[in-house]
């Protein structure tokens, strides 16, 4: 019996390959990795299959042919790449294996189709609209109400998504961002069928301000579970919307988080999602509004397996392979996982913080990481990069260049231990000389 696992190369998974690994040998199941250009991640499969996974349909092409030729039949499909969603959603389908339909796995990726879904089932969110030409953004903000987002609408990571103040504005950005929104896509499987369905559109949102979570559910037999909320306590105001800080379990008082969690499973249930994890992104506003940003039909990328796991013990990664393979995950009774008062107070306040070079150049070396990795509070640090690889900083990549994940005696101390660790570690650049 075989787990096949649909990949695209990413620095920070190193530690789901290896559970993923783990948890292969355990059940007695063998690991096919398919992925373009395998290279480190070969050490974590029993068979690594180089294929470029960018075409939905090439993607089931190979896997079925793959799936036929094995000897040892491919019981679950599993992927913790966003890109890889609907190819493993439509794979699934036609080897008859337990994943989400097609038609969620798309919902949860086009931005437009999801904000529709939403509106139908009265999610709060902002308003949005398409723009294909800088007129039209113009009229559209103006409509809305700037300051607004201008945001690709198969994206990921943030990129390109950027906050736009008045109308002079728009007209100087909005002509690159559309098309960076679309040239820069080229590897994702949903990007030329929703280029031609939107007629090479973006979308404009209203600007949602406030301080924005992320939340972790797990999906058994239709029924959404939170299981954790991050929240992200740095400043998010933008231009550009780099992820740098995560802290859980969430400061948030009881009656937002219940409301959360409401709207949780409410969006979960709009798209569709009917099993697997997913990774929700909120922004509460001043005045409470719990306001809907997104839901990814996968686990939260940086290293929200690693934080969770440490938090409270739940292994979400396990926890989608056991539902891959038509498991119901052993799960502790999960009301969402806050300190306070009462059962939930076992969640362990765990920040991360993603490491980026401070300028783009060649990383020449490392200041402060020895030091950090020796503290008691520091439970994990990786530089995802050696001597002499060339580093690019945000908003031109959404990847970090390193993260570290910490503990703190309570969940207000993990901002300034995240403060001190930010100012011990540098990565260390020297300039692209001309060529
Ligand atoms: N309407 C909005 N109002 C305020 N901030 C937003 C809005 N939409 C997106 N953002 C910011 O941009 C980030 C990326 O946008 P998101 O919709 O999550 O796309 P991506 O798939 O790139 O993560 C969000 O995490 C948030 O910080
Ligand atoms: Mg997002």
């Amino acid at each position: 019996m075989s787990i096949l696992l649909l990949h695209n190369r990413n620095l920070s998974r190193r530690r789901h390959l290896s559970r993923i690994r783990d948890y292969a040998a355990q059940h007695g199941e063998r690991l096919i990795l398919v992925m373009k250009d395998p290279a480190w991640e070969r050490e974590y499969a029993d068979l690594v299959v180089a294929a470029d996974i960018s075409g939905t349909v090439a993607t089931v092409g190979a896997v079925t042919a793959l799936a036929r030729k094995e000897a040892s039949p491919v019981t679950a499909i599993v992927t913790f790449v966003e890109q890889a969603v609907p190819s493993a959603a439509a794979c699934a389908q036609v080897l008859g294996l337990p994943f989400i339909s097609t038609e969620a796995a798309y919902l949860a990726r086009d931005k437009y189709a999801m904000r529709e879904a939403f509106s139908e089932v009265r999610v709060d969110q902002p308003a949005y609209r398409l723009a294909g030409t800088t007129e039209d953004a113009c009229t559209a903000a103006a409509r809305i109400g700037y300051p607004v987002i201008v945001k690709p609408l198969i994206g990921s990571g943030s990129k390109y998504v950027q906050r736009v103040n008045d109308e002079m504005s728009m007209r100087q950005v909005f002509a690159s961002l559309r098309q960076a929104s679309w040239a820069n896509f080229s590897y994702d499987p949903l990007r030329a069928q929703a280029e031609a369905r939107y007629a090479g559109a973006v979308l404009i949102e209203g600007y949602v301000p406030g301080c924005e979570i992320s939340v972790e559910a797990l999906v058994v037999d239709g029924v959404p579970q939170v299981v954790a909320i991050h929240d992200k306590p740095l400043p998010m105001t933008g231009p550009f919307f780099a992820e740098i800080f995560f802290a859980t379990p969430t400061a948030l008082p009881e009656s937002t988080i219940s409301a959360v969690v409401a709207a949780t499973e409410t969006a979960i249930k709009a798209l569709g999602i009917t099993t697997g994890a997913t990774h929700t992104e909120f922004r509460i506003t001043p005045d409470g509004r719990v306001v809907m940003l997104e839901v990814a039909a996968r686990v939260g990328g940086a290293c929200v397996y690693q934080s969770v796991l440490l938090s409270t013990g739940i292994d979400l990664v396990a926890s989608v392979l056991d539902l891959a393979r038509g498991v119901r995950p052993a799960l502790p009774g999960t009301e969402p996982c806050r300190l306070g008062a009462g059962p939930v107070t076992t969640a362990r306040p765990v920040g991360h913080y993603l490491i980026f070079a401070d300028q783009p150049g060649i990383l020449v070396g490392t200041n402060g990481v020895d030091e950090a990795r020796a503290r008691s509070d520091v439970r994990d640090l990786e530089v995802y990069h050696q001597p002499g690889e060339l580093v690019n900083v945000p908003p031109h990549v959404s990847q970090a260049h390193g993260h570290v994940i910490f503990t703190a005696a309570s969940r207000d101390g993990l901002a300034a231990t995240c403060d001190e660790l930010a100012r011990t570690i540098r990565l260390l650049t020297k300039p692209v000389p001309p060529s």
